[in-house]
């Protein structure tokens, strides 16, 4: 049998109050945490059903803010067992609307709408948006990431969730930059169910698409955000802790991989390598580091 500790002898009214108070505003702070990170249920929580397959979404324009197919009534879960916040359209972005030009996509011709009839993959069935990515193109900088989550496959822009939020702040506050002046997509354009890890198949049904928007774009220096979109990017990877630091040349442009913002979200001890990956950047791209 264990024995416990002996309780602490209860704080006379006026403290209890007090102590109530403390552990509501604690709690409180703890959910909104939480919840800024996507998780309203924890692990080990019985899950809801799975919503039915929702109907193939029908062609629409890339960044519509409407989603093709109505969401569904309860948003999937994650792969580490959580549930995502919120319905879909009650989901706010957490990165404002760019300060583009109407025709920012101009530079790419046709290929915005290729993307969206895309049925290279099965990932083209389930998808709610395609996402193109967005920013400015000539660009001397774009960042990759690994693929639309549940935020981007609603809302049909990259990064926009908590990562998002990190992106955009390692971009603006630290780099001193725009999110506006770089590019920002993604290796594959259609989010993979439940974020499950992109497969070679849909990476390599995904790649000519990505090929065709960095020629476009002609960036000088490429961010691989984590580990999948440096192996998209260079075709291998021993792994992001052994591939940062280094600068590779490939695709016409120097290649930075870093630690994906979502990795950062979970792991704060990685921001000083990230920042000093980013410094890199800056240097190579003739920017002094703040
Ligand atoms: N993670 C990614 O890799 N890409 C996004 O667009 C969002 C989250």
């Amino acid at each position: 049998m264990t024995t416990r500790p002996p309780l602490r002898p209860l704080p006379p009214p006026g403290d209890l109050r007090a102590e109530l108070a403390r552990l509501v505003h604690a709690t409180r702070r703890l959910v909104a945490a939480e919840r800024e990170g996507g998780v309203v249920t924890l692990p080990g929580t019985p899950r809801p059903p799975e919503p039915p397959a929702a109907p193939a979404a029908t062609p629409h324009a890339p960044h519509a803010a409407t989603p093709a197919a109505p969401p569904p009534a309860t948003p999937p879960t994650t792969p580490r067992g959580t549930q995502r916040a919120g319905p879909a359209d009650s989901f706010v972005p957490h990165v404002r609307p760019l300060d583009l030009p109407d025709d920012w996509r101009a530079p790419f011709g046709d290929l915005p709408q290729r993307i969206t009839a895309c049925r290279r993959c099965a990932l083209g069935e389930k998808r709610t948006c395609t996402v193109f990515g967005e920013g400015s193109a000539p660009a001397e900088l774009v960042f990759c990431g690994e693929a639309p989550g549940y935020e981007e496959d609603r809302t049909g822009r990259p990064f926009v969730g908590a990562a998002g939020e990190l992106l955009t702040a390692m971009i603006e506050r630290g780099m001193k930059m725009r999110r506006e002046d770089v590019f920002i997509l993604n290796t594959l354009k259609c989010r993979p169910p439940r974020n499950r890890a992109p497969l070679p198949i849909e990476v390599g049904a995904c790649r000519p698409h990505l090929e065709e928007q960095l020629a476009v774009i002609r960036p000088k220096v490429i961010v691989a955000l984590g580990n999948h979109a440096v192996r998209a990017l260079l075709g291998e990877s021993p792994g992001i802790t052994r591939m940062r630091g280094r600068v590779i040349d490939a695709l016409g442009a120097k290649v930075v991989p870093t630690y994906h913002p979502a990795y950062l979200l979970r792991n704060a001890a990685a921001k000083r390598d990230s920042w000093e990956d980013l410094k890199t950047v800056l240097r190579l791209l003739g920017r002094a580091p703040a």
